[in-house]
């Protein structure tokens, strides 16, 4: 989740380049930097400076020599390697003439390198994307054209990409190629350009073009020419772009939560990506733990706060299952004041999307106080919380911007069930056919994800009919209940309506007193252990007069009778269920806020990362 930009035979390319990126901050901005090339020079300029990395480029690029029509331009959300100048974008080749920029992941890249460092080239940071530059260096050096030595790098890639490369040995060309990371060509007259995200080139193209996948594209002064991989001449399609600036950042959604509730098929592609090597071992690049310590672990205690808090809930299912050891599921608020026990063999898992949480902060610090070996689960790279635990394991959901978090928690479960697949695989408890079904599943979730976020129509009209209605119950059994929590939250957070979450079993110990006509209960009926007891608990609320909305598979015929709504999602493997049953309780508690005129990206009296106690 990079932004990308770049022009050919532009009279102001520098501005073009800074505009673009400062569009394509949102896209992420642990970095920022541009390549100019031109005959025989290639002139690079790179910042690392967090929110401010553009305006520092801005200021970094005072010094730019004069004279440059083309150049390719990069903002970076860091995946591999830390947020540092040196992982910043563009990368050069060996010879310093060729430079590039992506956006994506390169799976392969680990080979990839070994092999090219036998060869003697010489790698200057310790990113995925440097290897695209080598390869492409290798090829011209056989006497490829830039077009040809892009085609013949991407065979031997495997991952996603969104690419530009350039060559000051073949200067005011630059081709571009994609593999499901987005990327659109513009052109208008004399100059092209091309862009991850239409907003970056929305004043300056006149006509826009899509790139689909294993499509490479030069681009000259004169127009682009586009082929396939290998070589045959492909046609673009031509976007009808109708939006202004704003709408477009939104990627033509009305907000950013929008945008985000739709991106959680990629979040959970990019989170999973790379993580299976082919004999089977779950990895993780980024883990700075040995499997001997995970073998270890004696007991798991997870810390977090909010929606992460309840990925986490759903991660002590999977550890107990999958790991056999024994989870306990801590609000990071609470974890430090309570003098917990950590014994030797504690694993303690921070889980915060930002990674900047101060109670999770807090409480992750205290547990590594107490002796406890700490694994970090982070979106953002480099983030305090991933610094200063002894592990991490980045989600790759790319930047969250609506305070309400969606897309980052499909991820987190991602990457927590995945890590209870390696603790079960190094210790012994699961199968290894039974590791790679579930492997597999989990990269089939995108897919069910996918399928729920197409049946939005329905939910926005279930939601039509309840505005007006002020008392929500969310209830759900085993792994329906965190998603009732989360359901619940998203409901306050976004509409400010007044919904509870609970364990379904629970209604009857106190709360069902609050149940009478006009109350609403939402129930997640989609765990097949639990279903005739979700279906009791519904009965019971029904006789008191609630309205009942049930999250339901699709193969579900006894719901129908004890609810008055029903959502419908794809069934999946049980421990799965958390990612595909949120889709549609986000999708109403969103519905329900615009109903009723609410921020849905920037809800009062809360923000995204909340660094006080
Ligand atoms: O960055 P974190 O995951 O640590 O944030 C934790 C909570 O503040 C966060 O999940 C909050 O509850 C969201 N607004 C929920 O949508």
């Amino acid at each position: 989740m990079c932004g990308i930009i770049g022009v050919v035979g532009s009279s102001d390319t520098l501005a073009t380049l800074l505009e673009g990126l400062a569009r394509l901050e949102y896209r992420g901005y642990d970095s920022a930097g541009i390549a100019l090339v031109r005959p025989g020079q290639t002139w690079r300029a790179r910042c690392a400076a967090g929110t401010e990395s553009v305006a520092a480029l801005r200021i970094e690029c005072e010094r730019a020599p004069s004279g440059f029509s083309s150049g390719i331009g990069h903002t970076r959300w860091a995946t591999h390697g830390a947020p540092e100048v040196a992982n910043a974008h563009p990368h050069l080749d060996c010879s310093g003439n060729i430079a590039i920029i992506h956006n994506g992941i390169i799976e392969n890249h680990t080979e990839l390198q070994v092999e090219l460092e036998a060869r003697g080239h010489t790698f200057t940071s310790v990113t995925d994307s440097e290897v695209l530059a080598h390869l492409i260096e290798e090829s011209r050096s056989q006497g490829l054209e830039l077009l040809d030595a892009v085609r013949a790098s991407l065979k031997l890639v495997r991952g996603a990409f969104a690419l530009a490369a350039m060559d000051a040995g073949e200067p005011d060309v630059i081709v571009a190629a994609r593999r499901i990371s987005p990327l659109v060509v513009g052109t208008a007259a004399g100059v092209t350009y091309l862009a991850s995200d239409v907003p970056a080139i929305l004043d300056r193209a006149t006509a826009f073009y899509a790139v689909n996948d294993d499509e490479v594209v030069r681009l000259g002064p004169e127009g682009f020419r586009a082929v396939d991989l290998d070589g045959a001449p492909v046609r673009l399609h031509q976007l009808s772009i109708e939006w202004d600036l704003e709408t477009a950042q939104k990627g033509g959604n009305d907000d950013f939560i929008t945008k985000e509730i739709n991106e959680q098929p990629d979040a959970l592609r990019d989170t999973l990506m790379d993580r299976r090597r082919p004999d089977g071992t779950i990895t993780f690049d980024e883990l700075r733990i040995s499997d001997d310590e995970l073998r270890e672990v004696k007991r798991v205690v997870l810390v977090a706060a909010g929606t992460s808090h309840h990925a986490a809930l759903v991660a002590k299912y999977a550890i107990e299952r999958w790991a056999r050891l024994s989870v306990d599921v801590d609000i990071s608020s609470e974890y430090r004041y309570r003098d917990p026990v950590v014994e030797i063999g504690t694993l303690v898992i921070g889980v915060s999307q930002s990674g900047e949480t101060i109670d999770t902060i807090m409480a992750t610090r205290e547990a590594q106080r107490r002796g406890a070996r700490v694994v970090a689960i982070s979106n953002i790279v480099d983030s305090s919380m991933a610094r200063e635990a002894s592990a991490v394991i980045y989600t790759r959901a790319g930047l969250e911007v609506s305070v309400a978090s969606t897309k980052s928690y499909v991820a987190q479960i991602a990457a927590l069930e995945l890590l209870a697949l390696r603790l079960a695989q190094l210790r012994g408890t699961l199968d290894p056919s039974d590791i790679d079904a579930f492997f597999h599943g989990l990269n089939a979730v995108g897919a069910q994800v996918a399928t729920a976020l197409e049946r939005r129509g329905h939910v926005e009209d279930v939601a039509k009919q309840l505005i007006g209605a002020h008392d929500f119950f969310f209830i759900g059994r085993h792994l329906g209940f965190p998603t009732a929590m989360e359901g619940a939250l998203k409901l306050k957070e976004l509409s400010y309506l007044h919904a509870e979450g609970y364990p379904g079993g629970e209604l009857k110990h106190g709360p069902l007193a609050l149940i009478e006509p006009g109350v609403v209960v939402v129930a997640v009926a989609t765990d097949l252990v639990m279903h005739e007891k979700i279906l009791s608990n519904l009965a019971e609320v029904k006789a008191r007069g609630a309205t009942v909305v049930a999250v339901a598979t699709d193969d579900d015929d006894a719901i129908a009778a004890v609810a008055d709504y029903v959502l419908r999602v794809p069934a999946t493997e049980p421990m799965f269920s958390p990612m595909v049953d949120v889709v549609p309780l986000q999708i109403f508690a969103y519905s329900m806020a615009r109903g009723l005129g609410r921020n849905v990206d920037r809800p009062r009296n809360l923000a995204k990362t909340v660094t006080v106690e």
